[in-house]
């Protein structure tokens, strides 16, 4: 019987998300007061598609590290997990491949069901097969750690208190379909086969790295560049903001403490409207890169056709991890936001080398056809 390493298995890890917990884990997580410091001398694996979101380039500063190992492939190819699993005897796997943005799940939603959904479960069965044959210690240590979303919530009303782990599911988009189904596996896992799994529901994320789709950074480079800054119906939507930095010691947290089988929400005790994110991101792109006319951006919001299904408001109560495992938010919206935009403004290189023609398209696709309000 083969002992299991200190190595960990990451899916979708040149991602967003992934990408800044694989930097923030290689780097040993210098912060005791950002999370756990993990064992930095354990190697990495990270197993990604490169879908139009994935760009392997966010982790060059890595990439010639031993400790880190990039392999392309799909979550889906049950051989390629399989044997990675075989050759790496990883001690986790810590699952952030999906397909993320709602609103191309509204365009077409089959990619999301197949890997959101049969990734997932193909991910597991691999992941039960190879802890299944280890001895009793290793099962006992081993964790998938499934990361999700708090849309499998549905929409909250103005004074509804905030999504706690017993909030039932209630998903509104194919999107938050797609990941609600996986976490029912990853539940039943648990339940039937006692795999150890841990699963993280969490807030809309903002930070560096991100694709430049989602409502921050696509806000962030259009006032830069003086385009429209598309907002869906009256802006008032309400998402409740955590820094990605803060997310990943997050994940760390539950990962080293988090019990098998529970499920933890995590949120940056931050509702903003989304008017008001895009005048705050005004505010300090005129700040940054004053126009010489000594306009403001605000004049560039437009309101446009809102989304199908939009969920109106979305907050996290996250006293479960603060109280069980000691996890808390560390970063304030005003900061978070403002080291933000300084990213985006100083990684020109990166915003045009994922603007491809296939990202051109989408934002034709997804904007052309709306209407302005
Ligand atoms: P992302 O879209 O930026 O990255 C997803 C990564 O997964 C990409 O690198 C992509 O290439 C890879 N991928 C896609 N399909 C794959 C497949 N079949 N096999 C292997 N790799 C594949 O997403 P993100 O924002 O970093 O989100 C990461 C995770 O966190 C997702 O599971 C998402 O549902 C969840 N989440 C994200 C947010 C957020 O605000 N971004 C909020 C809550 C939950
Ligand atoms: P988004 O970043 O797509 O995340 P999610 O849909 O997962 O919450 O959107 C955040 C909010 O911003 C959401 O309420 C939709 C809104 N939004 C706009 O108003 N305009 C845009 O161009 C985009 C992409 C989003």
């Amino acid at each position: 019987m083969k002992r299991m390493s200190q190595a960990i298995l990451v899916t979708g890890g040149a991602g967003f998300i992934g990408s800044n917990f694989i930097l923030n884990w290689m780097k040993g997580s210098a912060n005791p007061k950002a999370g756990p410091v993990v064992n930095s001398t354990a190697a990495v694996i990270n197993l990604d598609l490169l879908t139009y979101a994935g760009n392997a380039a966010n982790l060059t500063t890595v990439e010639r590290d031993d400790r880190y190992t990039f392999v392309r492939g799909d979550i889906c190819d049950a051989e390629l997990v399989g044997s990675l699993l075989k050759k790496y005897q990883p001690r986790a796997i810590v699952n952030f491949a999906a397909e993320s943005h709602v609103d191309r799940s509204i365009a077409s939603p089959e990619e999301f069901i197949r890997t959101n959904l049969v990734g997932t479960y193909m991910l597991l069965e691999q992941a039960r097969a190879y802890w299944g044959a280890l001895d009793e210690a290793d099962q006992a240590a081993f964790r998938f750690l499934h990361v999700s979303t708090d849309e499998v919530y549905g929409s909250l009303r103005p004074h509804d208190p905030a999504f706690s782990e017993e909030t039932p599911y209630a998903p509104n988009s194919p999107y938050a379909a797609s990941k609600a189904g996986s976490d029912h596996l990853v539940r039943a896992y648990f339940h039937t086969f006692k795999l150890p799994v841990v699963t993280t529901n969490c807030s809309n994320n903002y930070g560096p790295y991100q694709f430049p789709e989602k409502l921050i950074p696509l806000t962030i480079l259009n006032a830069l560049e003086g385009k429209p800054l598309p907002v869906y119906g009256d802006g008032k939507n309400v998402r409740d903001w955590l820094f990605v930095e803060d997310h990943c010691a997050a994940i760390r947290t539950a990962l080293e403490n988090g019990r098998p089988g529970q499920t933890y929400n995590i949120g940056g005790n931050c509702e903003q409207a989304n008017i008001d994110v895009v005048t705050q991101i005004c505010d300090l792109v005129d700040e940054m890169r004053p126009l010489e006319s000594g306009e403001s951006r605000r004049r560039l919001i437009t309101f446009v056709e809102d989304r199908p299904g939009h969920d109106r408001r979305y907050a996290i109560n996250a006293k479960k991890i603060a109280r069980e495992l000691g996890w808390k938010p560390a970063e304030r919206f005003e900061s978070g936001l403002g080291k933000t935009v300084r990213w985006y403004l100083d990684h020109g290189d990166w915003v045009n080398s994922v603007r491809t023609g296939a990202y051109r398209d989408w934002i034709k696709k997804n904007y052309a056809a709306r209407t302005q309000l």
